[in-house]
């Protein structure tokens, strides 16, 4: 116990310090002025809310969601803002060769890609799980696995900007909840995959951040429709969440916490894992991972 107390909480003390407040550039909404930016899921909700915030900075903007009719509403909204410039291109993330190829055009259209902010869902209702393995599958491949195609195919174009990919989560990818397995399990695999990833660019010098965000209830009509009668929580404004996703991608941080109290997030940010992911990182023998990951 003396141990503790004389080195060990010390110890935590500055750690936790050097993660959570060490000193970060203001953000600025210049930061975007020019940036070329992909938004996924930009048809209504958080989204599009951010690619408004985007287009008042004076970003690029690409978005794209299933909707054409919506998503052509969008783009001249961001042109009215103020945009760069704006574009759509519609498709349904169920297919991973649109995916793929969407993140071609987006890139050909504004010559290059600074961020890549990831947020589409599928659509899901609260409900107890019994064995819909197809909305499982639907969750995976729709908030997953297109994520990593997506990132796949943008990492070359970031890989020349120094750019970054933005992850929009949610509590439910980092703590259990009732009536949303299959969604969770999704937002959970971001996690792992995603951090992991982020680990070996730090190793192997890949200057690409990644930004995984976590929200609480935001007050979309998707989400205010799916709680109603069933989640009893007060919901954030979808335009603030947004612009706390964009200063959390431009400034590069690992993770971004927004619409819960300090106290979840205080203990959501999980120090326990934080320690022995710094401590396990220092046992690996990456030489020679490094040697084939630094060619161009
Ligand atoms: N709202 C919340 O309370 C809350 C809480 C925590 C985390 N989040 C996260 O925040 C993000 C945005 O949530 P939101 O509430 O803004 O959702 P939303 O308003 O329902 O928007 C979802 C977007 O995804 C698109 N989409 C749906 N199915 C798609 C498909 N198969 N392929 C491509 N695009 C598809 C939708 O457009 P189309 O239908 O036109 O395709 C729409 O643009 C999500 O990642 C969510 O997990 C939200
Ligand atoms: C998603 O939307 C489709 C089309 O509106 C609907 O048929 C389906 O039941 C919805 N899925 C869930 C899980 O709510
Ligand atoms: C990316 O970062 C490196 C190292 O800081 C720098 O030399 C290079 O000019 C940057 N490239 C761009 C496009 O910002
Ligand atoms: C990575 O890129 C950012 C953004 O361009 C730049 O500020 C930073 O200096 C780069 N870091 C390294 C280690 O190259």
């Amino acid at each position: 116990m003396a141990f503790m107390k004389k080195y060990l909480l010390p110890i935590l003390g500055i750690f936790l310090a050097y993660y959570y407040y060490s000193a970060n550039e203001e953000f600025r909404p210049e930061m975007l002025k020019g940036k070329k930016v992909i938004v996924t899921g930009a048809s209504k909700g958080i989204g599009e809310e951010i690619a408004y915030h985007l287009a008042k900075m004076g970003a690029h903007v690409v978005v794209t969601a299933r909707s054409e009719e919506t998503l052509k509403k969008v783009v001249s909204r961001c042109l009215e803002l103020g945009a760069a410039s704006a574009y759509y291109i519609a498709g349904t993330m169920e297919d991973m060769s649109f995916a793929e190829q969407f993140v071609a055009k987006a890139g050909k259209l504004m010559g290059g890609l600074d961020m890549l902010i990831l947020n589409h869902i599928t659509n899901n209702s609260m409900n107890l799980f019994s064995d819909d393995i197809h909305l499982v599958r639907k969750n995976m491949e729709v908030n997953f696995l297109s994520y990593v195609v997506l990132s796949v195919a943008a990492l070359p174009m970031l890989k020349q900007s120094n750019g970054s990919i933005v992850i929009v989560s949610s509590t439910a990818g980092k703590m259990a909840n009732p009536l949303v397995a299959p969604y969770s399990g999704s937002k959970f695999a971001l996690d792992g995959f995603f951090s992991s990833i982020r680990e070996e660019y730090s190793v192997t010098k890949v200057n690409v951040s990644i930004t995984l965000c976590i929200l609480g209830l935001i007050n979309t009509e998707t989400a205010m429709k799916a709680v109603s009668g069933i989640l009893d929580t007060n919901a954030s404004p979808k335009e603030e969440c947004a612009l706390a996703i964009i200063k959390g991608g431009a400034l590069r941080q690992e993770e971004v916490y927004y619409g819960s109290s300090v106290w979840t997030f205080l203990l959501l940010r999980n120090p326990g894992r934080r320690i022995l992911e710094f401590l396990s990182l220092r046992s690996y023998n990456m030489d020679k991972f490094i040697n084939n990951q630094a060619l161009p």
